[in-house]
C-alpha cells in the first residue's frame, strides 16, 4: 500500500458538546459527482472514532506542503491536536485547518464496516480551495510534488 502515493488530510469531526477531534488520514477518496460524495475510512481504535457516529459529520482538510508538522501531531494518540495550531469553525460547525488548500464539509450519508476501519461516506455541503501545492506521502515518507 505504501508504494500509492496519496495526499495527507486531516479529518476533523466534533462531539455532542461541539468539541473539535481529528486525525490525520489518506484513505479519503472521491466517490460520486452527483451527488456529490467523498469517502473517509476511520480505525475503529481512533479516539474520535465515536464522535463521527454522535455527530454524523466530518471536513476533510487537504494539506499543503508546508504542514507536515500539522500531519504529526494529528496522528500522534494523546496530545492536545489543537493547541496552537490556527482553525475556525465551517458551516457545519467542524473545525478547518488555516491553511489547507482544501476543505471539504460533508454530512455522513452511510457507514460501512471495513474490518478493523468503518467506511463513512458523506455527503459534500461545501468544498473550497486556495489552490496551493500539496503534503505528499509515499513509501512512509513525506514528499513534495
Ligand atoms: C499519512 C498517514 C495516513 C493515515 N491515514 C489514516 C486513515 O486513513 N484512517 C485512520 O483511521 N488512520 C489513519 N492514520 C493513523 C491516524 O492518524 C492515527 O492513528 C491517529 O493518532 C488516530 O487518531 P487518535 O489519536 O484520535 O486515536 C494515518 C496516519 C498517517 C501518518
Amino acid at each position: 500500500m505504501g508504494h500509492f502515493a496519496t495526499g495527507v488530510c486531516v479529518v476533523t469531526t466534533k462531539d455532542k458538546a461541539g468539541t473539535p477531534f481529528g486525525l490525520t488520514a489518506n484513505a479519503f477518496a472521491s466517490l460520486s459527482l452527483n451527488p456529490p460524495l467523498a469517502l473517509v475510512c476511520i480505525d475503529k481504535g481512533a479516539q474520535c472514532y465515536s464522535c463521527f457516529e454522535e455527530s454524523k459529520i466530518f471536513a476533510v482538510n487537504v494539506l499543503g506542503e508546508g504542514q507536515e508538522a500539522i500531519s504529526r501531531r494529528f496522528a500522534t494518540k494523546g496530545t492536545e491536536k489543537f493547541a496552537g495550531i490556527p482553525w475556525h469553525k465551517g458551516e457545519s460547525g467542524v473545525a478547518l485547518i488555516d491553511g489547507a488548500i482544501s476543505h471539504i464539509e460533508c454530512k455522513i450519508v452511510r457507514s460501512y464496516d471495513g474490518g478493523d476501519h468503518t467506511i463513512h461516506v458523506g455527503e459534500i455541503i461545501r468544498a473550497t480551495t486556495t489552490g496551493g501545492r500539496p503534503l505528499i506521502f509515499f513509501k512512509g515518507k513525506y514528499h513534495r510534488l
